[in-house]
């Protein structure tokens, strides 16, 4: 396995809002120990098929449980192929969309 991020990632990386001392959880890329543990203050999904729109239900319930281990007004960020978009989850798990 390569040790460089793939310019792929890297430009969704580099379009996240990080600051130093934020905590950020990825969605599907492992079992979510940390997620766990963590109030987390943004999210992002790279390529997650239950988050690209084609299952509505299923990504309502995903939206729920990711608001869970978001802080209040945390949000998630979800590149599907296309510019990354910023989905801000309200309580619930009811996004709101915007494209970045
Ligand atoms: C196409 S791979 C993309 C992996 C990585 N994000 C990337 O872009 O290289 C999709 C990943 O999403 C995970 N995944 C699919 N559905 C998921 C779900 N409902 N919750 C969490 N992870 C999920 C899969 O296990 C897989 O690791």
């Amino acid at each position: 396995m390569p040790d460089e991020l793939s310019r792929r990632l890297a430009e969704v990386i580099d379009a996240l809002p990080l600051r130093p001392g934020i905590r950020v959880l990825e969605i599907g890329c492992g079992p979510g120990a940390a997620a766990r543990a963590v109030p987390f203050d943004i999210a992002f999904a790279i390529r997650v098929g239950a988050l690209d729109g084609r299952h509505p239900e299923l990504e309502r319930q995903a939206h729920e449980r990711i608001a869970s281990a978001l802080v209040p007004g945390g949000k998630l960020f979800i590149d599907a192929g296309y510019p990354l978009r910023e989905v801000s989850l309200q309580a619930g798990g009811t996004p709101t969309r915007s494209n970045l």
